[in-house]
């Protein structure tokens, strides 16, 4: 469990907001799952109910400026043409970026409340839990988790080889669902190379696993 992540020079003016929510409750779950840990069942329980208490008012994340980091790693990385899937897409504030640049296979979210408020027709919205995915070994080209979860051994089941795996905290630091890029390729299993770089508030990360010889 090893990667290497290469800095980009940020496109856009970068204001780094101050590192926050260390001791916020999904800061506790992310770092727990992204270390391997079991997402049971109360914990899917826990997380849906949070989240289907909070779609009536997520429009509000729904603010450009937030979304300028998953422009930016779409705009800026040669990702592999193919299937698409977003895994906690909720509302689909990403999605309607995502879908700008090519279609989404599958939008993936466990709350039922996150999913009732995303736009019909836009992509094929799927109740579904993202630690035991409803999808085939290797079936996935490109992954999308913007200020999702990591579950590293699904991640690692579900992309194909040359796949990649597109991580945008939209605040950075100061979200509460964060992990850094360095965090990341360390936490799938393998040998993984990513680039990184920073837009707006945000931060955003694309891996790949490392091809033999690669340095
Ligand atoms: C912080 S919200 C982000 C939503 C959206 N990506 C955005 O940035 O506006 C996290 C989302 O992940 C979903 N989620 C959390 N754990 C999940 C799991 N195990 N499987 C699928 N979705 C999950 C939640 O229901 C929630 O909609």
């Amino acid at each position: 469990m090893a990667g290497r992540v290469r800095h980009l020079d940020p496109v856009y003016a970068v204001e780094p907001l101050e590192p926050t929510h260390h001791d916020h409750p999904m800061r506790t779950v992310t770092n727990e799952m992204a270390a391997g840990g079991e997402f049971a069942a109360a914990d899917a329980e826990a997380v849906q109910t949070l989240f289907d208490s909070m779609a009536g008012e997520w429009h509000r994340h729904d603010v450009a400026e937030r979304l300028i980091a998953l422009e930016d790693a779409l705009q800026r990385s040669d990702l592999p043409a193919g299937v698409l899937v977003e895994l906690g897409a909720g509302t689909g504030i990403g999605t309607k970026v995502i879908a700008r640049f090519r279609p989404v296979h599958a939008a993936i979210d466990l709350s039922a409340g996150m999913l009732a408020q995303a736009p019909p027709g836009l992509a094929p919205w799927t109740r579904a839990d993202a630690s035991q995915l409803p999808l085939a070994d290797r079936s996935v080209d490109v992954l999308v988790l913007l200020n999702m979860l990591l579950f590293p051994a699904e991640v690692d089941r579900v992309l194909a080889p040359g796949g990649a795996l597109v991580w945008v905290n939209t605040v950075g630091e100061a979200t509460p669902i964060h992990l850094s890029p360095e965090a990341v390729v360390d936490a799938v299993p393998g040998e993984w190379v990513a680039d990184a770089s920073r837009a707006g508030a945000g931060i955003w990360c694309v891996a790949r696993r490392a091809e033999v010889g690669q340095d």
